[in-house]
């Protein structure tokens, strides 16, 4: 019997283990959350680009909706979602780099970049495809240019 209980914790100590890393990264749930973030403005952003590009037929609903979405999650981001000492190889999973930490106000100013081009395409998605092409490089540009500056390229 006591040797079942043994067999029994031994089987579970690896998932143990690792749960404790996990949980000792008080960032976890902050990395999740803008990876969310991140990844909903993605998908919608795919959806403007396919019917940019005359992949999918333009429908008003479904523009509007993914350009509304972009604009949400846009006014959501914040230093909120990137606390100091996030940064990639701080912090599990986070490919922030160390650089929005010594340039907040720059990186406020690319937060309000995606904004500003989030509402163009908000005004753009209810009218026509050539519209949302129009205004489709602003609002990439707007996620690039903070990219480029602020997260470390995944290998
Ligand atoms: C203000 C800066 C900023 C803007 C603007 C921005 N991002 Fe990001 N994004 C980041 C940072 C920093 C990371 C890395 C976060 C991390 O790994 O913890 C990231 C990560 C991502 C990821 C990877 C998520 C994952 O699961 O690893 C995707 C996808 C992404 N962004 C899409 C977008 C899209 C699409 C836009 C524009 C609509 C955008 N981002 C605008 C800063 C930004």
């Amino acid at each position: 019997m006591k040797k079942l209980v043994l067999l029994a914790l031994a089987a579970a100590l690896p998932a143990m283990a690792s749960f404790a890393q996990e949980a000792e990264s008080p960032f976890a749930d902050t990395v999740e959350i803008r990876h969310g973030l991140m990844l909903q403005m993605a998908a919608d952003l795919g959806k403007l680009g396919a019917i940019a590009k005359n992949e999918t037929p333009y429908d008003a609903a479904t523009a509007s909706k993914a350009a509304a979405n972009i604009a949400a999650i846009a006014s959501v981001i914040s230093m909120d979602q990137f606390p100091a000492g996030s940064e990639v190889d701080a912090a599990p999973d986070s490919f922030a780099l160390p650089a929005i930490w010594t340039n907040p106000d720059d990186f406020a100013l690319k937060i309000t970049g995606l904004n500003d081009a989030a509402s163009f395409m908000v005004a753009a998605a209810g009218k026509d495809a050539s519209s949302i092409k129009g205004v489709m490089a602003n609002l990439g540009g707007a996620c690039g240019s903070c990219h480029k500056a602020y997260r470390q390229p995944e290998e």
